[in-house]
């Protein structure tokens, strides 16, 4: 039954219309300035996309973080991939912000509302294994300049998705983790048992190539992350607890 709901799903995002990106001429003068256009929360003033009956202006701010270290991608000819999409306002950000590269946006939801001959969405459920080997196969041969989690924000799936798409960024390039310590601010994100650590403490771990206790990450898979991450540079976004905002930006060597 699962099987058919997800399949019929998939037609009606097929055929549903998309904003075209490519279409839009607007000039704009910043990120920030592109996020809020779009309404992803990663702008300073957007109505929350996630509740359609709220009127609250919200955003954490990040445009700044993005673009101090990011800026300097933003005519290369490159591949992007954001986990968690929503309805895509992010993605189309990015395509406006990166003209050159190609946007890759991964979700569960069926909810992607753009589209862009530049973008490629990926339907894919990260904790079914089928999905994910799928996914596997076909970023297989791909390499990304930059990768950001902004996926579930569970504990266990940040490191899971640390493990594993880390390896994908190229060098000298990026992994973000946005809201990284909301399984720390949100009790129900933290599916860790006492078994896995917080991720405000493991990148301090990484940066003192300290091994710590994690049943998702063995030594083997520590020792790659402290051979192969160059720096981490973490900030603060402007959404306050019990709301996360932060942002880790994770360059490999
Ligand atoms: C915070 S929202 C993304 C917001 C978007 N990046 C933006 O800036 O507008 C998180 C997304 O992660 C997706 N997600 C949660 N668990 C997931 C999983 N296991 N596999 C793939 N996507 C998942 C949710 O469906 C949701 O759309």
């Amino acid at each position: 039954m699962k099987k058919i709901t997800r399949f019929y799903k998939k037609i009606t995002l097929n055929l549903k219309p998309k904003i075209n990106v490519d279409k839009i001429t607007k000039n704009f003068h910043s990120l920030d300035e592109i996020f809020n256009y779009f309404g992803t929360d990663k702008g300073t003033n957007v109505k929350n996309q996630y509740d359609k009956n709220s009127d609250l202006v919200i955003g954490h701010g990040f445009a700044k973080f993005y673009e101090k270290h990011l800026s300097n991608f933003k005519n290369q000819n490159f591949n992007l991939l954001e986990i968690g999409t929503w309805l895509g306002a992010s993605s189309a950000a990015f395509t406006i912000y990166f003209p050159q590269a190609s946007i890759y946006g991964l979700d569960r939801n069926f909810k992607f509302n753009y589209k862009s001959k530049r973008i490629k969405f990926i339907n894919c459920d990260l904790t079914i294994e089928k999905e994910f080997k799928n996914l596997q196969k076909f970023i297989d041969n791909k390499k990304f300049k930059i990768i950001i989690d902004d996926g579930s924000h569970i504990l266990s799936h940040i490191i899971k998705n640390l493990k594993f798409f880390l390896k994908k960024v190229e060098s000298g390039c990026y992994y973000i983790i946005e809201d990284f310590n909301a399984p720390k601010d949100q009790l129900h994100l933290n599916d860790g048992n006492n078994e896995e650590i917080f991720i405000d403490d493991m990148l301090i771990k990484i940066k003192n190539k300290e091994y710590f206790k994690s049943k998702i990450l063995g030594q083997k898979d520590q020792d790659y992350l402290f051979d192969n991450i160059e720096v981490i540079y973490t900030y603060e976004g402007k959404l306050k607890k019990p709301l996360s905002s932060n942002i880790a930006f994770i360059k490999k060597k």
